[in-house]
């Protein structure tokens, strides 16, 4: 077991670079099913959800390499399983890809599903419904297994009737290489949609629209291996920016694409922050005293779910009373509890938390509950004086690409050490 010593107090400052998107990645890698030959893949984070999903093409029978530490090669040309086994899923919640991916590629695709997450239960419901569409006959066994199979996949007039990122993506996956036109309406419109759209663009597929209200992906014989950049992780940049403004800092954000940023970069500005766009950059500055604020979760271009935990630690030291509210997932506040270990005043009532303003956090040992939440935590700790202990880093390893030494280079006093001690020490 690790932990991370974190000696807080101090803003922020310097600049930092954001690295590929995690959820746009794991997106592309199963996406490689599809193509035949080689595709190259750069600007991939060097995180554990990529080294799984890697691992599971590979027990797949493709060839995968690291070329360096940031591009990876992949030939999916010897692959001949179509069975995702609960071994290997387990690890990794998104592997609900290998779904629409080996659907495409074989016509047939038997994947176990790796259960709940931290914050609800997962449904695939509309995943299925549009599979179902498209003439796959789904048959859900025992122990969460999903075993789908069709002749041939054809094309769909779909309406998702829960704008939903993972069912967008699985049902493209599926299409590309269906007999005729699938239409997907109310789809998600996140970055990572359109990255994995112009992902299969790029590798010969038709697909127009992603990132609007309609999708419409033409059917095409074969895909063609290539080379093909992955965008900016616009949930890292947005946790960078919420940790400058929380830690009064002032953070130059590169290699991001600021109108990914805008529901971010107003609400900073709304509760007092500075924010200055570039074309590929943004510059945060905190402020003495934040204003309370309301914030909302919703599908992109809304504020999104995955930074609602950094935005309710952010408010938990503006002066009065704010209100966060989940309308995304179900249950996304697990992290409250941990969070409060800090002295912030923070209650949740259904999906809405009513966070008191504090005039500071104060240190305190505390466990990372999921991805973000862990964010959260280490946001808190840096915010707060004095040393803190953050434990379950597995959860921020998951989708933070050299988390600490960023936030080092930020000016961050933050160590990861093995914990077998109960004795805080001092992260300088
Ligand atoms: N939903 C259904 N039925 C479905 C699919 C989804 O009811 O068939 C519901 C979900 O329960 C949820 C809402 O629809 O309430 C949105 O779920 P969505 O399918 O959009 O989420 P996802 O694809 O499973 C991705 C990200 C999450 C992010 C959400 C929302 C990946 C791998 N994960 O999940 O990211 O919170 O979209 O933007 O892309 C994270 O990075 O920390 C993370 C959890």
């Amino acid at each position: 077991m690790e932990k991370l010593l974190i000696n807080g107090g101090t803003p922020l400052k310097g600049e930092v670079t954001i690295s590929g998107a995690k959820n746009a990645v794991i997106g592309i890698i199963p996406a490689t099913l599809l193509v035949e030959g080689k595709c190259i893949i750069e600007n991939v984070p060097a995180i554990d959800d990529v080294t799984v999903i890697m691992d599971i093409l590979t027990q797949l029978g493709a060839s995968v390499k690291l070329i360096n530490k940031s591009t990876v090669e992949i030939d999916c040309t010897n692959v001949n399983s179509c069975r995702a086994t609960y071994d290997m899923v387990k690890k990794m919640r998104a592997s609900y890809y290998l779904m629409g991916a080996l659907l495409g590629r074989f016509n047939k695709a038997i994947v176990s599903m790796p259960g709940g997450c931290n914050f609800g239960s997962r449904p695939v419901d509309q995943h299925l419904k549009g599979f179902r569409q498209m003439g796959v006959e789904v048959k859900e066994c025992v122990n969460d297994y999903y075993d789908l199979s069709a002749d041939q996949l054809v094309g769909a007039q779909i309406y998702f009737d829960i704008v939903s990122v993972g069912a967008t993506i699985n049902v493209m996956l599926a299409a590309v290489l269906a007999d005729g036109i699938t239409i997907i309406e109310n789809p998600a419109k996140e970055p990572h949609i359109v990255d994995v759209a112009n992902f299969l663009n790029s590798m010969g597929a038709n697909i127009k629209g992603a990132g609007t209200d309609i999708i419409k992906i033409k059917g095409v014989e074969k895909l063609h291996g290539g080379t093909y950049s992955v965008i900016p992780d616009y949930v890292e940049a947005g946790t960078y920016m919420l940790m400058a403004a929380a830690t009064n800092g002032e953070v130059m954000v590169n290699n991001i694409i600021p109108k990914h940023m805008e529901s971010v970069t107003s609400k900073i500005r709304e509760v007092g922050g500075t924010v200055v766009e570039y074309d590929d950059a943004i510059f945060v500055k905190g402020a003495k005293k934040l204003t309370p604020a309301r914030v909302k979760t919703l599908p992109y271009p809304g504020f999104p779910t995955d930074l609602q935990p950094l935005a309710t630690t952010l408010l938990s030291i503006s002066s009065g009373t704010s209100f966060v509210t989940e309308a995304v997932w179900d249950s996304r506040f697990q992290y409250v509890a941990e969070l409060n270990r800090f002295g912030s005043k923070i209650t949740v009532n259904g999906d809405t938390a009513t966070i008191e303003g504090v005039e500071k956090l104060h240190a305190a040992k505390a466990k990372c509950t999921d991805l973000r939440g862990g964010a959260a935590m280490v946001m808190a700790a840096l915010m707060a004086d004095g040393t803190s202990e953050i434990y379950n880093l597995s959860h921020v390893d998951r989708g933070y690409e050299r988390f600490e030494e960023k936030l080092k280079n930020l000016g961050a006093k933050i160590k990861r050490v093995q914990d077998f001690s109960n004795e805080i020490e001092e992260a300088n």
